[in-house]
């Protein structure tokens, strides 16, 4: 599925999100109810949200400690978010939610 500003799509499991946002990249994905677990509610403490990007990172916000933390903690790749610690500050951003 790509999801290019408003919810089109094509390509399956990517996501294509248009910058500025408001809200986290989970909650977008949700209010566009795309299916991502969430199992702490946002708090950076249970990695179900995880993302993996394809494009556009630089658009995102850095990692805030608390997300450092946990990737590292698991040895995830840089490509690797929380989807709950995302902010899109402009521009397209490209993930795909892993299975
Ligand atoms: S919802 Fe638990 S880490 Fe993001």
């Amino acid at each position: 599925m790509r999801n290019k500003a408003n919810s089109q799509s094509t390509l399956e499991n990517e996501l294509v999100l248009e910058g500025p946002l408001a809200d986290s990249i989970l909650d977008t994905l949700l209010q566009k109810e795309i299916p991502i677990d969430h199992s702490c509610g946002g708090n950076a403490a249970c990695g179900t949200c995880r993302i993996v990007i394809l494009s556009g990172g630089e658009n995102l916000n850095q990692r805030t400690t608390e997300e450092q933390d946990f990737i590292e903690g698991r040895g995830w790749r840089e490509e690797e978010r929380l989807a709950c610690q995302c902010l899109l500050n402009k521009g397209t951003l490209s993930l795909k939610i892993p299975q």
